[in-house]
């Protein structure tokens, strides 16, 4: 898909390429922090934004886990919702419609606890009108069955990845956990099997223990810690992958404001995704899209893609 560039030609170029798919600028909501988009649009113009991605979908409705299921902890946040959805088929009808109305790339984040359950809701979207690509999560830390047990093993990364790829002609970029030993193992694992891209990272497993009724917060006992607590760990790994592999790099964790954005940026990443920011600011999509923009007309830098990957590791400050 195309979209609308920026007109103003004093204002620098923001679109980026993802495989295949050109997105107006390289910010997008991360998966299970923006809803299906309807929940944020009294306060975003969703049209600014590079694309959504939307909660995790599966092909029967899930309720998740029991509460309590999200714990605030020191710069960040433990969540074990256990990808509660109304299921594909709800999803197509009575979601999709609302995202197709806007001038925005809509990327649908999948789960499924076999791989021939990845293939059916792959299937069941590609023949839905309004997505622009498919984004696979095999890392989810807080289900018992699927999830991480993909992401984890190099092998069932391949198969997964490789059984969706040839489900479908849309994109496919494929969530990586950062809960694994060598995490560019994993990646030039989906890269080979025909990932377009790669996003990393989701949460990271922790958990958090109420000392008064000696219980854990979360009745999951464990979960997912996301926001800025998690962010130099996630930039590492972005900076890590991105010399392991061709395919263009999301990067995802911690990001709050346009600077953290433009660090994965420079790092290498040809885009990013904001996720646990948005519960703090509803608008920051919004706010780095602009703070990125304004960040290049500073440094006089006509297009956001003379940026991507300049990190220079020789130089200090
Ligand atoms: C409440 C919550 C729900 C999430 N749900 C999903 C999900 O359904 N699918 C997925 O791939 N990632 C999910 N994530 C992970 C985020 O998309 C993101 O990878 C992670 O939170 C790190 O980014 P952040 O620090 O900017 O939040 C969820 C995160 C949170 C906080």
């Amino acid at each position: 898909m195309k979209q609308k560039g920026n007109d103003n030609i004093n204002m620098p170029k923001m679109a980026v390429e993802i495989g295949g798919l050109t997105i107006k600028n390289p910010v997008m909501t991360a998966s299970g922090t923006f809803g299906y988009g309807e929940e944020y649009s009294l306060n975003v113009d969703i049209s600014h934004i590079g694309a959504v991605i939307v909660k995790g979908i599966s092909l029967e409705p899930r309720i998740g886990n029991p509460p309590p299921r999200i714990i605030e902890t020191p710069c960040g946040m433990l969540n074990a919702i256990g990808l509660e959805n109304p299921g594909v088929r709800v999803f197509v009808k009575d979601k999709l419609p609302f995202l197709r109305q806007y001038d925005v790339a809509v990327i649908v984040n999948i789960f499924g606890e076999t791989v021939d359950e990845f293939k059916q809701v792959v299937e069941i979207l590609s023949s839905a009108a309004g997505i622009h690509a498919l984004e696979i999560n095999i890392s989810c830390p807080n289900v018992r069955k699927g999830g991480m047990v993909f992401g984890a093993d190099p092998d069932m990364a391949y198969e997964v990845t490789k059984e969706v790829k040839r489900s479908t002609d849309l994109p496919i970029i494929v969530k990586l956990t950062p809960n694994v030993t060598d995490i560019c193992l994993i990646a030039k694992s989906v890269e080979d099997a025909g990932a377009d891209a790669i996003s990393l990272i989701n949460t990271v497993t922790g958990m958090s223990v109420d000392i008064e009724k000696r219980i854990p917060h979360l009745k999951n006992i464990t979960g997912g810690l996301s926001g800025p607590a998690i962010k130099p760990i996630a930039l590492r790994m972005v900076w890590q992958v991105v010399k392991q592999v061709k395919i263009p790099v999301i990067g995802i964790g911690g990001i709050i404001s346009a600077r953290d954005a433009l660090e994965f940026l420079i790092v290498g990443a040809r885009s990013v995704q904001i996720g646990t920011a948005n519960f703090i600011n509803p608008c920051a999509t919004m706010d780095i899209v602009r703070g990125i923009e304004e960040f290049l007309a500073k440094n006089n830098i006509a297009d956001i893609n003379e940026l991507i990957g300049t990190l220079n590791e020789e130089g200090t400050l």
